[in-house]
């Protein structure tokens, strides 16, 4: 399955559903809770809905709201090194797993989430 076709097959619901088992774990994470504004969770749990469904296929809202993804710049405030990139993968392939999205679909987004998050790596560190 390519990328576009991912949102026609799980829509916002499945996104949204996927990105709410990933944020749920947010705050109790030892690693990752830290990194996140405890104030806008819901916030960065829209922003990065609203990216997977620019990315994926569906309506452009992340664009509109904050521009050119710029990922990895966006990132680079954040220490994240092997550690953090290993801990938002597991917990990742975690929800996932709870979402229970066709299995096609979950596979390219486990495929495109473990890339990216290396991608992400800005510091040479555990
Ligand atoms: C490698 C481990 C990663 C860590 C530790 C991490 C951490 C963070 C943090 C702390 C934020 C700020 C939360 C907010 O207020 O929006 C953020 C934002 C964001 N992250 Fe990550 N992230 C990681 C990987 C990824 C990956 C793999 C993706 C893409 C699938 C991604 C996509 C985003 C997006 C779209 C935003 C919002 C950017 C914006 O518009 O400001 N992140 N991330």
């Amino acid at each position: 399955m390519n990328d576009d076709q991912v949102y026609n097959l799980i829509g916002e619901e499945g996104f949204r559903r996927l990105i709410r088992a990933f944020y749920s774990q947010v705050p109790g994470d030892d690693i990752l809770g830290p990194m996140y504004p405890p104030e806008d969770l819901a916030g960065a749990e829209q922003r990065l809905t609203d990216f997977l469904i620019f990315r994926f296929g569906g309506p452009p809202r992340y664009i509109e709201e904050r521009g050119h993804p710029r990922l990895r710049m966006r990132h680079l405030p954040f220490a994240i090194g092997q550690a953090a990139r290993d801990r938002w993968v597991a917990n990742m392939d975690r929800a996932l797993d709870e979402a229970q999205l066709p299995a096609e679909a979950a596979q390219v987004l486990r495929t495109f989430f473990a890339e990216i998050a290396t991608f992400m790596i800005n510091r040479d560190e555990r």
